[in-house]
């Protein structure tokens, strides 16, 4: 894991649309996993930035979220359909056709999963992830105890994540028990991950899935095993590091050609 700590959430924002612009202009038909919450929302309103004003063309981009909740209607002001639609995809250019987003509303739910990493594999594979982390350690909705081999399928959500989430439904009873999530297996196939987590809510989290052990009971502990994860953080956030010196030393020594 490459470790990168950041004096604030906006210089880790600017950072993440920095790695993600350059990828779009090496190679234009990315595939891109996109994620909701808080943690991503900077570094979307930076794509949006780069996109008007540099021109970054997102038209043969594809996109696939990792997750929804189950029962919500797209247009529901909660849901992460309307989380993307108003936070991103509105405001650049990617067609959406080439937007994938895991349907809440399917009939046949492990049918439409299956199809949902159907269309993954035929895009050629996620050549990077935008994730956050719940603060129990969790990746998508991969909540503890998820397989670590896990492909997309319906998940139940735990008392703290429908609490974490509350405010956006105006209510924890109204937060929906079920979702649909790419697996750890899913997650574990894209090329390049790149967790973003801000705050000192998230310090326990980040330094168990950093420096703990390889868990199901913290999730993201599978990204020890990734070969290319990026670990976006501020300092609030790294404050449960032991490493975060020589995390900060290794970053500001980059040779020139590692640097982004
Ligand atoms: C939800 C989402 C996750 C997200 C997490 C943290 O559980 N399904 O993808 O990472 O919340 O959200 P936030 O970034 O708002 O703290």
């Amino acid at each position: 894991m490459e470790i990168i700590i950041q004096p604030d959430s906006l210089g880790a924002s600017y950072l993440a649309a920095r790695i993600i612009a350059g990828l779009v202009r090496a190679k234009p038909q990315a595939v891109l996993g996109f994620a909701t919450g808080q943690s991503p929302f900077k570094l979307y309103q930076f794509l949006i930035k780069i996109h008007s004003n540099e021109g970054l063309d997102f038209s043969r981009v594809t996109a696939f979220n990792l997750d929804e909740y189950v029962g919500l209607d797209p247009t529901h002001p909660a849901s992460y359909h309307s989380y993307m639609r108003d936070n991103l995809f509105s405001r650049i250019n990617i067609p959406e056709d080439r937007v994938n987003i895991p349907d809440g509303l399917a009939d046949d739910i492990p049918a439409s999963c299956r199809a949902y990493e159907d269309r993954i594999r035929a895009a050629g594979g996620i050549d990077l992830q935008i994730l956050g982390i719940g603060t129990d350690g969790h990746i998508g909705f991969n909540e503890p105890s998820s397989s670590l081999a896990s492909r997309t399928r319906i998940k139940t959500l735990t008392e703290q994540t429908r609490k974490d989430n509350a405010a956006l439904f105006g209510g924890e009873e109204k937060v929906p028990h079920h979702v649909i999530t790419m697996g750890l297996g899913t997650i574990m196939d894209c090329r390049t991950c790149l967790l973003l987590a801000f705050g000192n809510k998230k310090a326990n989290a980040i330094a168990q899935a950093v420096e703990g052990p390889l868990t199901a009971m913290v999730p993201a502990s599978i990204l020890q095993l990734h070969p290319r994860t990026i670990v976006i953080i501020d300092e609030e956030a790294a404050s449960g590091l032991q490493r975060a010196f020589y995390y900060k030393w290794v970053y500001s020594h980059k040779p020139d050609w590692q640097k982004y």
